[in-house]
């Protein structure tokens, strides 16, 4: 009881410092939130050639330097152009509140936060071993920032807090009537309000964040990373996953307020919302893929590739499609978006194309054939359980 008395004092004293400073620079739903997506679209990204790294710079600095580029963000934002009451708030669509709350920068750093969600914290016994090292491995390549293990109990009380001004978004948490339905929720939630990696109980990582994007490509020109959870070149694909090209949902590393993360949560919240009112949510798992799991996800981020108010189509030959991102075995790049190759987040899977752990391009190892037991699933997700594609 005391450490989690203690764990929600700590989650509540970090907020409040946020809150103190997130008041001094919220900005108006301005049309500047358009020109920060303003693009070419998409563009490769090389690879970074063995020889590249200055020689001047010892490999130390480079680090240090990358490391400070995912520095917890201190630069004054612009100031306001005109204050909206709430009332006035909450008769805007949903999207547009959550824009407003949740102001997108892709000129910010990339917040120093790592963020899990389990039962239990590191710091309780019923923690289990079988995750230490995994848990662990975060703080190990990440020693400058923040990690929080984030609980149930927590859990409702930083979304309370986070989204006080929403109300519809605590309805929709609320309402969601699985423990694995929340746990998608929650990792869009707290990404869009504070940014940071989110990454599932049962991840390692293999290397810091830092180096997970090349050297030369600047982050201010960048503000989510996304890796690749399936790419299934067969015909029977749809047998397996449900969208030809799937991105993972088990980490995500994003600027707060990306405008990927106010579309999943804005649709989370309405499906919720109107799944309640006709009394239709239900406990289902089947189903958990399309509603908050992966294939939303993939769908959201195709949506914002291919949507005109973010992108100059114009220029465009058609669009984004699984197409662009089959095979691929370097980083691509599509507006403020890096997608990572299957091997970053899926090394060793033995299928895809994926490489191993020790592949330059592994960063994020999951762990699918974890020990623990069946109902410590629910965290986890069904809709990462997949068959595997022989
Ligand atoms: C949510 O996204 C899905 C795509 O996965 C779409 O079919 C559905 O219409 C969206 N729902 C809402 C309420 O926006
Ligand atoms: C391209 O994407 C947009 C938005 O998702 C969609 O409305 C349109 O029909 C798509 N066009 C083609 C040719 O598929």
């Amino acid at each position: 009881m005391l450490t989690f008395r203690k764990s929600l004092v700590v989650a509540l004293a970090v907020l409040t410092f946020f809150f103190i400073f997130r008041s001094h620079h919220s900005s108006d739903l301005g049309p500047s939130f358009k020109n920060a997506h303003d693009m070419p679209v998409p563009t490769s990204l090389a690879k970074p050639k063995p020889g590249d790294t200055k020689a001047t710079e010892s490999a130390a600095e480079a680090k240090k330097k990358a490391e400070k580029a995912f520095a917890t963000p201190d630069q004054p934002k612009p100031k306001p152009k005109t204050q909206i009451s709430l009332e006035e708030l909450h008769q805007r669509p949903l999207k547009q509140q959550l824009e407003y709350q949740f102001p997108y920068d892709v000129e910010a750093k990339f917040p120093a936060y790592i963020w899990q969600t389990w039962k239990y914290t590191p710091a309780q016994g019923e923690f289990s071993e079988d995750f230490r090292e995994a848990e662990a491995s975060w703080t190990i390549h990440h020693p400058s920032f923040v990690h929080e293990v984030i609980t149930d109990e927590v859990a409702v009380h930083l979304v309370r807090h986070l989204y006080a001004s929403v109300p519809e978004i605590l309805e929709a948490y609320n309402a969601l009537p699985l423990p694995v339905l929340k746990a998608d929720f929650f990792r869009y939630l707290i990404l869009l309000a504070r940014g940071g990696i989110y990454s599932d109980i049962d991840t390692s990582a293999l290397k810091s964040a830092a180096d997970w994007i090349p050297r030369d490509v600047p982050t201010n020109s960048y503000g989510m990373v996304v890796g690749i959870e399936a790419d299934p070149d067969r015909p029977d694909w749809q047998k397996w996953y449900s969208r030809r090209i799937q991105f993972c949902q088990w980490t995500i590393q994003s600027k707060p307020g990306h405008p990927v993360l106010i579309d999943v949560v804005a649709n989370i919240t309405q499906t919720t919302l109107s799944r309640k009112a006709a009394g239709t949510l239900s406990k289902d798992h089947e189903k958990i893929i399309e509603f908050t799991g992966p294939a939303l996800w993939t769908d959201s981020i195709f949506g914002f590739f291919n949507d005109p108010e973010y992108f100059d189509m114009s220029t465009s030959k058609g669009n984004i499609t699984w197409e662009h991102f089959t095979g691929m075995k370097a980083p691509k790049k599509v507006g403020d978006v890096i997608i990572l190759p299957i091997t970053s987040f899926s090394p060793g899977v033995k299928q895809m194309g994926a490489g191993e752990d020790d592949d330059p391009m592994a960063f994020v190892k999951h762990n699918f054939q974890g020990t623990w037991k069946p109902e410590e699933l629910r965290h986890i997700g069904e809709n990462n359980v997949k068959p595997k594609v022989k």
